[in-house]
């Protein structure tokens, strides 16, 4: 039988990056590997919870981390609409929901049925006209079960550790998450690597973690200030 301390609990966690189609061979998406969100299935999983995970575009080499894991089930999903769905479908089962995927913002206007092709318009790029896709985290928090935590990422460019901070606690009453994980990004940092170093805010944007190494190592720390918020909830 599963031992830990999330045995009982049912996660949902989102990783990897949206893309969102400009037509049938090309998309835009984003640097997301999937990797920290990945590495928080695992642990969880690892801790005793059953664990949906949401892969959004992840390679395999990535996602072999949890496909050995009984008590995760993978479900792939490409675009934001896709992965909104989902989200919508898995979370009203579950005790937790940690959002780690890189969501596009946008989305291409009108998706051509057709490859475009640079000798039907010599000389005159195309334009492409975006549309804002729905925040999916703020409509999770709206739909809310009782008890439920959720928890959100923002990955910011920041100057200094007080910028990081104050973009994150508007971040958090914006999204009204119980915690949102912060950690600064740039051309070198966050995405394809190994390693992370993440701040944990809770609603209350008080610090209550502090976590660097690997992105299991932060997983875990995540996984323990989420556990903490369950335990808050209940009393
Ligand atoms: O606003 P920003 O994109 O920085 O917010 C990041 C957090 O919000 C992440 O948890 C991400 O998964 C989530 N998000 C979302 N839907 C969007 C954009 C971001 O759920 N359209």
């Amino acid at each position: 039988a599963a031992e830990g301390d999330l045995v009982g609990l049912r996660v949902l966690v989102t990783a990897g990056g949206t893309r969102e189609p400009i037509d049938p061979v090309r998309y835009l998406g984003n640097r997301s590997s999937g990797k920290q969100g990945v590495a928080v299935a695992a642990a969880a999983a690892d801790r005793g919870a059953k664990v949906v995970l949401l892969a959004a575009n992840i390679d395999d080499a990535v996602l072999a981390e949890v496909a050995d894991r009984a008590a995760v089930r993978i479900v792939p999903v490409g675009t934001t609409a896709e992965l909104e769905s989902a989200a919508h479908a898995a979370a009203a089962g579950a005790e937790a929901v940690i959002m780690a995927a890189a969501v596009a913002d946008y989305r291409v206007a009108d998706v051509a049925d057709e490859k475009l092709r640079k000798e039907d318009s010599p000389g005159a790029p195309p334009t492409l006209t975006l549309v804002e896709n729905p925040d999916i985290l703020v409509g999770l928090v709206r739909e809310r079960r009782p008890g439920q935590v959720i928890v959100g990422f923002a990955a910011e460019t920041v100057s200094s550790e007080d910028e990081l901070l104050e973009r994150g606690r508007r971040k958090l009453l914006r999204k009204g998450v119980d915690l949102l994980a912060v950690n600064a990004v740039g051309w070198a940092a966050g995405f394809e690597s190994a390693d992370n170093d993440i701040r944990v805010l809770d609603a209350d944007g008080t610090v209550v973690a502090v976590a660097a190494g690997s992105k299991r190592e932060v997983a875990e720390r995540l996984l323990d200030a989420v556990r903490h918020e369950i335990d808050a909830a209940a009393r």
